[in-house]
């Protein structure tokens, strides 16, 4: 969603801002815009499309002077994506700009307000509301004026701003949505994400909801509402600016999905310890996990489909109830929380609002909350009691891929953890899966390695309109991941379905030549499954069948067959995932689409 990027310092602002703009894409836009003071004035350019045009008509950022500016690349949410409608956005007298990110839900209010009082909107932008009423509270005390716009806002915000008459400053704020300070010799940043500023500095700051920043060139300080000073410690970033390049790589997914054995292999080993599994963080007793009568796992996408699969996987072999929820229905069903519920919570970025949401009616109702989070510092990593990072690195492309893998391996952990705990898997057991675990990596590795077959395969697929995915159990939980994969990034319509289901209504659909997708990798329903690949094949459709080597049999049923390599039922996700992944890519660079920034998509959702 959109990306805001702010300088103060003793460099021209402008190119370093389109530089930081840049490394926010990955987040979705369709306009973007800097505001620069030059010294006299705060100069504003801004248009719609892609960065680019931007930086043809400030020449790469040259043509505004000045070494204090703000910029911010807009994902629509109010008004379609113009040129007017693009932030940042000016007060009457182009004395305040503004650029923000997040929705403020009473903005018909405040504009209606406004309006009477004199003021004239000329986008259909919420964001316009807040510049027009800085303007009205101004006193020549920002911070005075800014706390008192926050307490009538409704909504979430991550903004920055700038006031001409205090040129050498520029403030943010933040609410629900993310925004991360950085402070270098040369100056100092605000910031959607880390990505933007890494160049610069390693060293950030995250604020929370409600707490300001001033920054100047060569100071931060920090404010709660009550616009009392307040001290923030920074983090300092380990991962290098090159883990958020694309290395050599077309596309970040295709980097993405060759990072996938160091992510897994990254999550994975500091939570093995002499063959056990250690999940420090967990901050749980045994007693505690003994304890544990019922799990909910919410998320959204591809995380709520991890979510899925470690329901198999924990009921499997925990045998603790599990509920698996998309967290924007969650948050709005009134769920039922009993004494020893554990709320999950999965999300890469930690900012999705309908995730972040969920995460706070659970711990209104006093349960026990756990983040799964790739984002270090991100607002569910703060917010949850506890916090297992996946160690994935900055994941750019929109479609993710090594958060997913690290997503399932997190749940592995913590089901075989549980599942010792409370003695339903012997230590002996527990070991021979650890094993399987520390096998993945290569395994997917090698899967890589025959990368040819399926982009030869996938090129078949340009012209496709319709894929169907199929599996059973675990198999269903990979289907619909591979569903979503193809058609966020080729804009193929696919569906997911439990194979079973099929003839319930869906196998209407097969006619000649439809593909299906079928996912065959559990032993016990092997048989099961191939009778539904024999149902749509009967109508015509071709089956491409992604199952465990060895399993010959399929090749009698489906038309083209994909071997995985042998590991445990519980963790064939973690490999059937990579052929699906690989296709979708394939299938979308064939077809000639922006892979990374498919259309209408964003990075972090941080907007309900
Ligand atoms: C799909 C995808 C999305 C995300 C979803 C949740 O490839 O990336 O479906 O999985 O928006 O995002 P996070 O994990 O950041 O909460």
């Amino acid at each position: 969603m959109c990306g805001i990027v702010g300088y103060i310092g003793e460099q021209q602002a402008a190119p370093i801002l389109l530089e930081g703009l840049s490394k926010l894409e990955y987040r979705g836009y369709d306009s973007a815009g800097i505001a620069v003071y030059d010294g006299n004035e705060i100069k504003m350019v801004k248009s719609r499309g892609k960065l680019k045009v931007l930086e043809e008509l400030t020449q790469g950022g040259m043509t505004l002077p000045g070494c204090v500016g703000i910029g911010h690349t807009r994902w629509a949410t109010h008004g379609s994506p113009s040129d007017i409608n693009a932030h940042p956005h000016f007060n009457k007298n182009h004395t305040i700009a503004v650029v923000h990110n997040g929705i403020i839900e009473n903005y018909m209010k405040l504009r209606k307000k406004l309006e009477k009082k004199g003021y004239v909107f000329v986008s259909e932008t919420d964001t316009e509301v807040l510049v027009h009423l800085l303007d009205y509270y101004y006193n020549g005390n920002p911070l005075e004026t800014i706390t008192k716009v926050m307490y009538r806002l409704e909504g979430s915000y991550a903004l920055g701003i700038m006031f001409k008459d205090h040129p050498e400053e520029v403030y943010a704020v933040r609410k629900d949505s993310p925004l991360i300070v950085g402070k270098s010799e040369a100056g100092n940043f605000i910031a959607s994400d880390v990505p933007a500023v890494l160049k610069h500095t390693r060293d950030v700051y995250f604020i929370d909801n409600q707490e300001m920043v001033k920054l100047t060139k060569d100071s931060l300080t920090f404010y709660n509402i009550d616009e009392e000073e307040i001290s923030v410690e920074p983090t300092h970033i380990e991962w290098d600016i090159t883990a958020a390049e694309k290395g050599g790589y077309e596309y970040f997914m295709l980097k993405e999905i060759y990072e996938q054995p160091k992510a897994v292999a990254d999550t994975l080993n500091p939570r093995l310890k002499n063959n056990d599994i250690v999940i420090e963080e967990l901050g749980m007793t045994d007693e505690e996990i003994r304890n544990i009568k019922k799990i909910f796992i919410i998320g959204c996408g591809s995380a709520y489909h991890t979510g899925v699969t470690a329901k198999y996987v924990i009921e499997g072999l925990a045998r603790i109830p599990v509920e698996v929820d998309l967290a924007s229905e969650f948050r709005y069903r009134n769920p039922i929380f009993e004494p020893g519920t554990l709320v999950i919570v999965i999300s890469q970025s930690g900012e999705t609002a309908d995730t972040l949401a969920a995460l706070r009616e659970a711990k209104a109702n006093g349960v026990k909350t756990l983040g799964i989070v790739n984002v270090v510092g991100s607002s569910i990593a703060r917010e949850a009691d506890a916090v297992m990072y996946t160690w994935a690195g900055p994941e750019i492309a929109v479609a993710t891929t090594k958060a997913y893998s690290t997503q399932l391996i997190a749940e592995y952990l913590l089901a075989m953890k549980f599942a010792r705990v409370r003695d339903v898997l012997s230590q002996e057991e527990m070991e021979g899966m650890i094993e399987d675990l520390k096998k993945l990596p290569e395994q997917i590795e090698f899967l890589l390695g025959n990368k040819e077959k399926i982009q030869h395969f996938a090129n078949r697929y340009l012209a496709t309109e319709h894929v169907f995915f199929i599996g059973r159990g675990i198999d269903y939980a990979i289907s619909l991941e591979g569903s979503l994969k193809l058609k966020e990034i080729s804009y193929i319509h696919s569906e997911a379905y439990a194979a079973g289901e099929l003839k319930h209504g869906t196998i209407s659909l097969i006619e000649e030549d439809t593909l299906v997708t079928a996912v065959i990798t559990q032993k016990e329903l092997y048989k099961k499954t191939l009778s539904n690949v024999q149902e749509v094949r009967t109508r015509g459709a071709f089956v491409l069948a992604v199952t465990n080597t060895g399993n010959t049999e399929v090749e009698k049923s489906a038309d083209y067959v994909i071997y995985l390599p042998e590991t445990n039922k519980y963790f064939t996700n973690s490999l059937a995932v990579i052929p699906l992944q690989l296709f979708s890519y394939y299938v979308s660079l064939g077809k000639g689409l922006d892979v990374d920034k498919p259309r209408n998509l964003a990075k972090s959702v941080t907007v309900e």
